[in-house]
C-alpha cells in the first residue's frame, strides 16, 4: 500500500513536470549558443537578451513581436544597445506553444530582466494565436517596436 501511494505521487510528479517546461533547459538547449547562458549574446553577432527584453515587452506591440520572433525567426537590421545588427536568426515553430511560453517567460525573468507592471506570464493559448498570424523571418522585422534602440 505504502509502495502505491509513492508510486502514485511519482506520476504524478511526473505528469506536472510534463504540463509545465523548463523554461531555463529550453533555453540552454535552443538559445544559449548563440544569446549565450548569460543573455548577453555576442556584440556585432547576436545581440543581447539580458537587461533588453524587458524594453521590448514594454514597448508597444513588443510583446507579439518577442512571440513572433521566436515562432518565425528574424532577418534584417536592428540596432540593440545602440549596436547594429543584420543577421538571420532561425524559427523555433517547431517547439510546443507551452515550452515556447516557458522558455520566453524564463528569459522575461532573467539576467535582470523582468515583466512591465501589469503584464502577466505569457501562456501556451497566447503563443497559440499568433502561430496563426504566420509571418516571415524578415516580416517578423517590420514588426518590432519603432521605439526600442
Ligand atoms: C543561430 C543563432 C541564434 C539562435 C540559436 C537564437 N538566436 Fe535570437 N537572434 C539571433 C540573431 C542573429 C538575431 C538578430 C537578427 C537580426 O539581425 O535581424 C537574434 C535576435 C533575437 C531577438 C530580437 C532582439 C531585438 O531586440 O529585436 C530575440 C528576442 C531573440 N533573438 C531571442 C532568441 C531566443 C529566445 C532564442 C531561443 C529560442 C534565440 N533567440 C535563438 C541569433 C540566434
Amino acid at each position: 500500500m505504502k509502495q502505491a501511494v509513492f508510486s502514485l505521487a511519482f506520476l504524478l510528479a511526473g505528469a506536472a513536470a510534463a504540463a509545465a517546461p523548463d523554461g531555463k533547459a529550453l533555453y540552454t538547449s535552443n538559445c544559449a549558443g548563440c544569446h549565450q547562458a548569460t543573455g548577453q549574446g555576442v556584440p556585432g553577432a547576436f545581440p543581447p537578451l539580458a537587461g533588453h527584453v524587458g524594453a521590448l515587452l514594454a514597448a508597444p506591440g513588443g510583446r507579439a513581436y518577442l512571440e513572433h520572433v521566436v515562432l518565425y525567426g528574424l532577418q534584417g537590421k536592428i540596432s540593440v544597445k545602440g549596436q547594429t545588427y543584420n543577421g538571420v536568426m532561425p524559427a523555433f515553430g517547431r517547439l510546443k506553444d507551452a515550452e515556447l511560453a516557458a522558455l520566453l517567460n524564463y528569459v522575461s525573468t532573467s539576467w535582470g530582466n523582468r515583466f512591465p507592471k501589469g503584464q502577466k506570464p505569457l501562456t501556451p493559448a497566447e503563443l497559440a494565436k499568433v502561430r496563426q498570424d504566420r509571418k516571415t523571418a524578415a516580416q517578423v522585422n517590420t514588426l518590432r517596436p519603432k521605439t526600442v534602440k
